[in-house]
């Protein structure tokens, strides 16, 4: 199923819609989640503690999403955090260069390009503005900060681009109040903004979107001594470098020079085995290995992880090697001490980040998890089942004869536990269908037999397989099946 489908099932089930719809004036780039879409990436964020940050004893914070001006003069991102953008001398209608060189003339421009490239080609190739036909005037930087003023005298503050700056600015006083030792992984999620040119396709370009960053800090001389390395060297990754696309594990990348050490090689060995979990065909999935002007200013060495959709291929993850850039920056402009002891002596701990996009990551969720069963006239949503908004619909067959004083009394029993959906009403092959679009692996259902010997149907999402069980049962087998890897 395509990016339409998933969009129609995302507004009409309660997974994500336009913010402010209701209002002329509403922005593009911002999103709701509604509750399936809240329940999918709580869930979705569980699993990523479980298989990333309790996975390697890493911590997570809570940072602010309002932060100095002199973070981000340290950061780099004041500087450097700016798209190439054309503005037409006619309509004035302002564009990203990079993409609309590409989507007109099908060159690729990388975005840090210098800005005469991206005039030359406009002048080449005589590219015209898409709306009107008119002239473009010279490229120039714009940069996706967005500025916010403090208190009544406008203290100029911005939004955070990316949420791992409060990780680095924290690092000293994490590092010295949690008894630190290197590696060390720091973690957060959370909110992040970009005044984007052109926000689109819902969760996929943002203005303010979600982030789980890890950042891991480690001693720059000890990036092949990595005791966990056995525990992923036989993880196959698919890594594309130049134009060739190779299927290697975690230790032949390494030897041979392809992924730079075994630190790097640990981590997107648990970034793959992860995403694994998350029901992706990961068999559909590359790390992209960034040249020098794709990388990010920060980055020494960086991998993308993109999945192939529908849609082409979708970054969800950028995996940056930013050595001490960003702790040597902070240091120098904050005048604070932010080298650490390790082994007896004292070292600026580099950094490996790994920053998951998670809006991008639950589309990508959905898509490969959105099934048109055409045999059975039905849409299902076959969602892994840990992950599924709702585990488990409780149903009355029929209000009437006391099945739905017993059904409440089933519900009562187990909400508390599960994410249950109780439904009295409509008809019964309707009731399912719904259930199936929202990814509910069972169904359970209380029918007159139920008052006769204690028992109810339970239905399986993909099988539509029904077995009568005992009322007893219900707790083991939803707890069995819904249970995290
Ligand atoms: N922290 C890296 C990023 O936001 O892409």
């Amino acid at each position: 199923m395509n990016y339409e489908d998933v969009m129609k099932l995302a507004l009409e089930r309660g997974f994500y819609f336009p913010s402010c719809e209701v209002y002329a004036d509403a922005q593009a780039g911002f999103w709701e989640y509604g509750p399936s879409g809240v329940s999918l990436k709580n869930k979705f964020l569980e699993l990523w503690r479980r298989e990333l940050i309790r996975r390697d004893g890493m911590m997570e914070i809570d940072g602010s999403q309002i932060m100095s001006k002199s973070v981000f003069e340290a950061s780099g991102h004041l500087g450097n955090f700016a798209d190439p953008i054309i503005k037409c001398t006619k309509c004035k209608s302002t564009f990203r260069a990079d993409r609309t060189i590409s989507e007109i003339s099908k060159i690729e421009i990388p975005e840090s390009a210098d800005l005469e490239e991206f005039d030359n080609a406009i002048l080449q190739n005589n590219i015209k503005c898409p709306k009107c036909k008119g002239d473009f005037e010279n490229t120039r930087k714009f940069n996706m900060m967005f500025k916010v003023g403090i208190g009544p005298e406008e203290e100029p503050a911005y939004l955070r681009p990316e949420t791992c700056q409060s990780i680095f600015v924290d690092f000293p006083r994490l590092f010295k109040t949690m008894r630190g030792k290197l590696p060390m992984g720091i973690a957060q999620v959370g909110k992040s903004f970009r005044n984007e040119i052109s926000p689109r396709q819902s969760l996929l370009r943002l203005r303010e979107f979600y982030q789980a960053e890890i950042e891991v800090f480690c001693n720059p001389a000890k990036l092949d001594n990595v005791e966990k390395f056995s525990e992923i060297a036989d993880t196959v990754l698919r890594i594309q470098n130049d134009s060739e696309l190779v299927s290697m594990t975690c230790k032949e990348a390494v030897e041979s020079g392809v992924i730079p050490n075994k630190f790097v090689a640990y981590y997107l060995g648990i970034l793959i085995e992860f995403y694994e979990k998350t029901g992706i065909d990961v068999t559909k999935s590359r790390f992209r290995k960034l040249g020098d002007k794709e990388k990010a200013f920060y980055a020494q060495v960086a991998f993308d992880f993109e999945v192939e959709t529908t849609i082409g291929w979708l970054e969800l993850v950028a995996c940056n090697y930013r050595s001490d850039y960003d702790l040597s920056s902070h240091a120098n402009k904050s005048k604070e001490k932010f080298e650490v002891v390790d082994d007896e002596q004292k070292v600026l701990p580099h950094v490996f980040e790994i920053s998951m996009g998670i809006d991008r990551s639950l589309y990508t969720i959905l898509e490969y998890s959105l099934k048109d069963d055409k045999e059975h006239e039905r849409i299902v949503l076959s969602l892994r089942p840990y992950l599924s908004p709702v585990h488990v619909g409780i149903l009355s067959l029929v209000k009437k004869d006391g099945l739905k004083e017993k059904t409440d009394e089933i519900y009562l029993q187990i909400k508390r536990k599960y994410d249950a959906f109780l439904d009295h009403s409509g008809a019964i092959g309707r009731r399912y269908r719904r259930l199936d679009e929202i990814g509910a692996p069972f169904a359970i259902t209380v029918d007159h037999q139920t008052l006769q010997d204690q028992t109810v149907t339970i239905r399986k999402r993909d099988s539509m397989e029904q077995n009568r069980i005992k009322i007893s049962e219900i707790n083991s087998i939803l707890s069995e099946f819904t249970a995290y890897p």
